[in-house]
C-alpha cells in the first residue's frame, strides 16, 4: 500500500496513511514524511499499535533523539518508562493515575498551556512524536496553533517590531504561571533561563514562524511587565480557532508535530481516567541564538 495524504486542519495538519511505523521505513518513506512534516507542521499517523521500542526506532530515522535530562521532576525511581522516552501520562510507575496533589501532576499540568516543546532549552525540540495508548474518553484533545500562519497575519508594522526580538524562556517562569512554584535549588538551576528569537526562519521552507511558547517570560531588553503583555497578545493572536487544529484521540493514533512552526496544548480531562501518552522528541540542530553567558 502507498503512503496517502489528507489535509485535516485549517490550512495544515494532514493525516498520513498507508504507512506502518512499527517496521523499519525506506530511505523514500522516510522522506515522504519530512516533506509532509516541513508542509503540514502535524502529521497524524492513525492506528499505530506501536511499542515503546518500535516507536524509538521509528524517531531515530528522522534524527537523535533529545536529552530528556532536566526536562521533568521525576526521580529515577518513580519513572514509568525506559529511557528515551518522556512520560506525558497521568500515571505513576504502577501505572495508576497520579494522586490530585501529586508533583507530577502538577507539573504536567503546564502541558494545558501554549507552548513549544523545550523551548526552555538552549537547543530546543525539532519534532515530537506522541503516541495515545489509552486516550482519555471525554476531554484530553491536543490542539496545535500554526504560528507560520501567525506570522503571516501580523501587520508590517508588529513584523517589523518582532523581527530581532530576543526571549528568555524557562520552565519557572510557565510553572510559576499556574502557581507551581515549589522548585528544588538543583532544579532552580536546571531550568536557568534560556535565549531564544522570536522570529524563526524554517531551514526547509524557508518560512518565518512566531516562536511563542508558556516558557517564555520576557524580551531581552524590555521592561518584564511591557514584554509579558506583548507576548500574551501576540498568543492570542497566534491562538485564534483560524489558526488552530483540535486534534481528537483515538486509540494508537500517533501524531508526530515540528516544534519550530507549532505551539500545541492538551485540554482538561478527567484526572481519574487513564490516559496513557508517550512521546518522543527529536533534538533541534542547535540554538535559535547565541547564548548569554551570565544568563
Ligand atoms: C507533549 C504534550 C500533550 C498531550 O507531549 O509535549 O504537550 O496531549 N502533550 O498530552
Ligand atoms: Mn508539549
Amino acid at each position: 500500500m502507498s503512503i496517502s495524504i489528507r489535509r485535516i486542519g485549517p490550512g495544515f495538519a494532514a493525516e498520513m496513511s498507508g504507512v506502518d511505523l512499527r517496521r523499519g521505513l525506506t530511505a523514500a518513506e522516510v522522506r515522504t514524511i519530512e516533506a509532509a512534516i516541513d508542509a503540514h507542521a502535524v502529521l497524524v499517523f492513525p492506528g499505530q499499535d506501536i511499542t515503546d521500542e518500535q516507536q524509538i526506532a521509528f524517531s531515530l530515522s528522522l534524527g537523535a533523539l533529545e536529552d530528556t535530562a532536566g526536562g521533568n521532576v521525576t526521580k529515577p525511581s518513580e519513572r514509568r518508562l525506559g529511557a528515551g522516552m518522556a512520560d506525558v501520562s497521568n500515571l505513576d510507575q504502577d501505572g495508576k493515575p497520579l494522586g490530585r496533589d501529586d508533583r507530577r501532576r502538577m507539573f504536567n499540568l503546564g502541558n494545558q498551556l501554549w507552548h513549544s516543546d523545550s523551548s526552555f532549552r538552549a537547543t530546543p525540540a525539532k519534532y515530537s512524536i506522541l503516541s495515545g495508548r489509552v486516550v482519555a474518553t471525554s476531554g484530553g484533545n491536543t490542539e496545535f496553533a500554526d504560528m507560520r500562519a501567525a506570522y503571516d497575519a501580523l501587520d508590517e508594522a508588529t513584523k517589523a517590531e518582532v523581527e530581532a526580538l530576543i526571549c528568555e524562556h524557562s520552565l519557572i517562569h510557565s510553572r510559576g504561571l499556574l502557581g507551581f512554584t515549589e522548585l528544588t535549588p538543583e532544579e532552580r538551576a536546571m531550568f536557568r533561563p534560556v535565549r531564544q528569537r522570536l522570529v524563526r526562519t524554517h531551514p526547509a521552507t524557508g518560512r518565518k514562524s512566531l516562536y511563542l511558547s508558556s516558557h517564555a517570560g520576557t524580551i531581552v531588553g524590555w521592561p518584564v511587565p511591557e514584554a509579558r503583555a506583548f507576548l500574551r497578545d501576540l498568543t492570542e493572536h497566534a491562538t485564534n480557532p483560524a489558526f488552530v487544529y483540535v486534534h481528537r484521540w483515538r486509540p494508537f493514533d500517533l501524531v508526530m508535530w515540528d516544534n519550530r512552526q507549532t505551539m500545541h496544548r492538551v485540554r482538561r480531562f478527567d484526572a481519574n481516567q487513564v490516559r496513557d501518552m508517550r512521546r518522543t522528541t527529536i533534538a533541534g540542530d542547535g540554538p535559535t541564538v547565541a547564548q548569554d553567558q551570565a544568563a
